[in-house]
């Protein structure tokens, strides 16, 4: 297995079946800190630069909740019109980067564009962190999903995962190579225009995973051990908000989860797991029961950024 230290975290493509059982191990060392609010030492005399060039509650809060939990210390932007990058001199990336580099030990990104965070790496001595870009994908998310799912299920292979959402969103991506590594079959489900390409197609196909795509929610529900969701009314990665003008309008019912469909159609064992935030696609009422399992992914969003810290940062082999 590569070793995780000084490691960039920018993409799950190459990721192996071994390098999640291993990530998933160090998650059940370290839970117990964030589980009892504790802030430990592990991490101390490190720094984590977190450069939000995108709006994020969970996954940028969530790191520097994690690297507080590690005893670290956090500086960062949140809003990039604050910084060079954003105003008059549209600073370059390489340019930010060559600074931040001298100000920590580690660097998360988002950024509106596919890419920018392997941009950063190309040209930082510090590891660098896909908090997610554009279109591309969202590594840290589904690793905490799948260390979830693997919690909640106490396995991974065998299991049937229904993927409703936009298929182009970033999440997509990246559980789409996560799950090539385990016995796991997919079904898709997305509104025509938000399908998958065939490019991502061949891909998954390329490396093994054993998927279908149908038309509605309702049809596949039966099967599914694990309900994953996005929404399909959502923003557009690439646009800030003042930039979008258009009514995204409501979810259609074939790619909504309700209670009245959980209960006359869903195995009563399945979990449904959605990284937030959510549209209509999935009501609040949905919280109370027995599926919801959102709430402890988005605990274990906090433990899964922990993991990959301490072992970048070489506190954890
Ligand atoms: N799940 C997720 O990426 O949420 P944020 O956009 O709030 O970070």
């Amino acid at each position: 297995m590569r070793s995780f230290i000084g490691r960039d975290i920018l993409s799950l493509k190459d990721w192996e079946r071994a390098e999640y059982f291993r990530v998933f191990e160090v998650a059940d060392d370290l839970a117990p800190i964030a589980r009892n609010r504790r802030n430990s030492d592990i991490l101390s005399g490190k720094t984590l630069l977190t450069a939000f060039y995108q709006p994020s509650t969970r996954t940028r809060l969530a790191t520097e909740a994690a690297m507080h939990r590690l005893g670290g210390h956090v500086l960062g932007f949140s809003d990039a019109k604050m910084t060079r990058a954003g105003d008059f001199y549209q600073e370059s990336i390489k340019d930010t980067v060559h600074m931040l580099e001298y100000y920590g030990d580690v660097i998360a990104m988002r950024h509106h564009l596919q890419g920018a965070p392997h941009e950063a790496a190309r040209w930082a001595s510090v590891p660098v962190i896909n908090c997610g870009d554009g279109w591309g994908e969202h590594p840290t998310q589904v690793l905490t999903d799948m260390y979830t799912i693997w919690k909640e299920k106490g396995r991974l292979d065998g299991l049937n995962f229904l993927l409703v959402g936009d298929m182009r969103m970033r999440t997509m991506h990246s559980i789409g190579y996560a799950m090539s590594q385990f016995d796991i079959e997919a079904t898709f489900i997305s509104p025509p225009e938000m399908s998958m390409t065939d490019e991502f197609k061949k891909e998954l196909t390329d490396l093994n995973l054993r998927f279908r795509e149908v038309k509605t929610v309702s049809e596949a529900i039966a099967d599914a051990d694990v309900i994953y969701m996005e929404p399909v009314v959502q923003a557009d990665y690439t646009k800030a908000r003042d930039e979008v003008k258009e009514n995204k309008g409501l979810t259609p019912a074939a790619y909504k989860v309700t209670r009245d469909l959980l209960r006359d159609k869903a195995k009563p064992d399945s979990i449904i797991l959605h990284s937030l935030p959510r549209m209509d696609e999935l009501p609040p009422d949905v919280d109370a029961t027995r599926h919801a399992r959102y709430w402890e992914e988005a605990f274990n969003g906090v433990v899964m950024r922990m993991t990959l810290l301490s072992l970048i940062l070489g506190a954890r082999e």
